[in-house]
């Protein structure tokens, strides 16, 4: 069941209407400067796409997690940063100081058609993450319309994405969550074979659920990174004083037990006695006391890369967390050289997506370019949930086809 999108209505539905469009512009800002603007970016052609149809467009996001309304966590930068890409495209773009109350109502009540407007964050009120009745009231009177754009906070039951938009006769989907859910339930319902799932970062908690989901569908499934040292450990294999999560240890044994032949694991890797010790040492098999394992190794990239880029010009792979510690250079090779062979893969013909905060920059750093992906989700946590098969109250709540 596909949500209804802002492309199934008419534009006269559109046209004139004050609509509230849920986007996730949690990025990081430094030094009031927004660094990755992925997110950003990817919210622009629903914007455009309202704003060029006379819609009065109201965007509300949460950023970080402020105790309060504390100035650090302003969304002022991010609407800068917004003009700057809108602009080009005509488009201009206002801030309100605040997002809900008074001001912001008189504010929205001077909107012309086409006109956007940016709200302050959501969470300087404690009401947003606790779905608080009233607030979820003051939220949607300032619309007629709810659009959710932003599929990394459907996970969440907030007034922005649950409690507000219930409140609302037309519940719609924008491009990018539309195009987020349409990726990964082809991958979580009926995936095109070969599909092959590569898995690293480092919480293997995290990953359980969706990894249960998807081995039974998977023809192979790739671990690298921290979670591959869990899987080592049930295997046997000595892991030194590598990053192991005791507690999912029978988890993995069973998971070895049952999908040998579709798991593939690292047979050697860059070890260290800590991040920052430059004597760095490369394993095969087992990893001394003492040492720690921060990448896969040579041998492992080969095996791999060679598994990734290996194409009958089509199939799917998805790629959640990277190889290694790839922010120190010493220890990023793995995580380079899957990046690039998933690109191969997908100029040879396969879809790829690509999902978590890391795995974005892990991309920028190799040199694969945004558009050598079919589709960079925006958001880790929620594809992981949605792959496990959870709740998504963001999805729910919306109008389906
Ligand atoms: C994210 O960055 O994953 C989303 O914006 C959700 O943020 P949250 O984990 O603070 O709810």
């Amino acid at each position: 069941m596909a949500p209804r999108t802002i492309m199934d209505v008419d534009d006269k539905s559109l046209e004139g209407k004050r609509v509230l469009v849920r986007v996730d512009f949690n990025v990081s800002v430094s030094n009031g400067s927004v660094g990755e603007d992925y997110r950003i970016r990817m919210a622009i052609p629903t914007i455009e796409y309202l704003s060029r149809r006379g819609a009065k467009v109201i965007l509300a996001s949460h950023l970080g997690r402020p105790d309060g309304r504390d100035p650090d966590y302003t969304l002022a930068p991010v609407a800068r940063r917004l003009q700057d890409i809108a602009g080009g495209a005509g488009i201009r773009v206002r801030f309100a100081s605040d997002c809900v109350g008074p001001a912001v109502e008189s504010e929205i009540s001077q909107m012309g058609r086409g006109d956007i407007l940016l709200l302050e964050n959501l969470r300087f009120y404690k009401e947003e993450e606790a779905n608080d009745g009233e607030f979820c009231k003051k939220l949607a009177r300032q619309a007629d319309i709810y659009v959710n754009d932003a599929f990394s906070t459907s996970h969440r039951k907030h007034a922005s994405t649950f409690g507000a938009a219930r409140l609302f006769d037309m519940r719609l989907a924008g491009f990018n969550l539309n195009k987020e859910v349409e990726y990964l339930s082809m991958m979580r319902e009926k995936p095109p074979k070969p599909f092959k799932v590569i898995v690293g970062g480092v919480k293997i908690k995290d990953k359980i659920g969706a990894l249960e989901n998807l081995l039974p569908k998977a023809d192979k499934v790739i671990v690298g990174g921290a979670v591959a040292y869990t899987f080592l450990m049930a295997k046997g294999v000595k892991t030194g004083k590598s990053l192991i999560d005791h507690e999912r240890l029978p988890w993995a044994e069973k998971a070895l037990a049952k999908y040998a032949d579709k798991i593939m694991l690292p047979t050697d890797h860059v070890t260290a006695q800590s991040p920052a010790d430059t004597s760095i040492m490369m394993v095969k098999g087992d990893i001394p006391d003492g040492m720690a394992g921060f990448d896969i190794g040579s041998e492992t990239i080969e095996h791999f890369s060679e598994e990734v880029s290996r194409s009958n010009g089509a199939g799917m792979i998805f790629w959640n967390g990277p190889m290694g510690m790839f922010e120190l250079r010493a220890f990023a090779n793995g995580t380079i050289n899957i990046a690039k062979s998933l690109a191969l893969a997908y100029w040879r013909g396969a879809k790829t997506l690509v999902g978590g905060g890391d795995t974005l920059a892990a991309l920028k750093k190799s040199g694969v370019a945004e558009n050598e992906v079919s589709h960079v989700s925006t958001g880790g946590g929620a594809s992981l949930r949605y792959l496990a098969g959870d709740e998504m109250p963001g999805l729910s709540v919306l109008d389906i086809k």
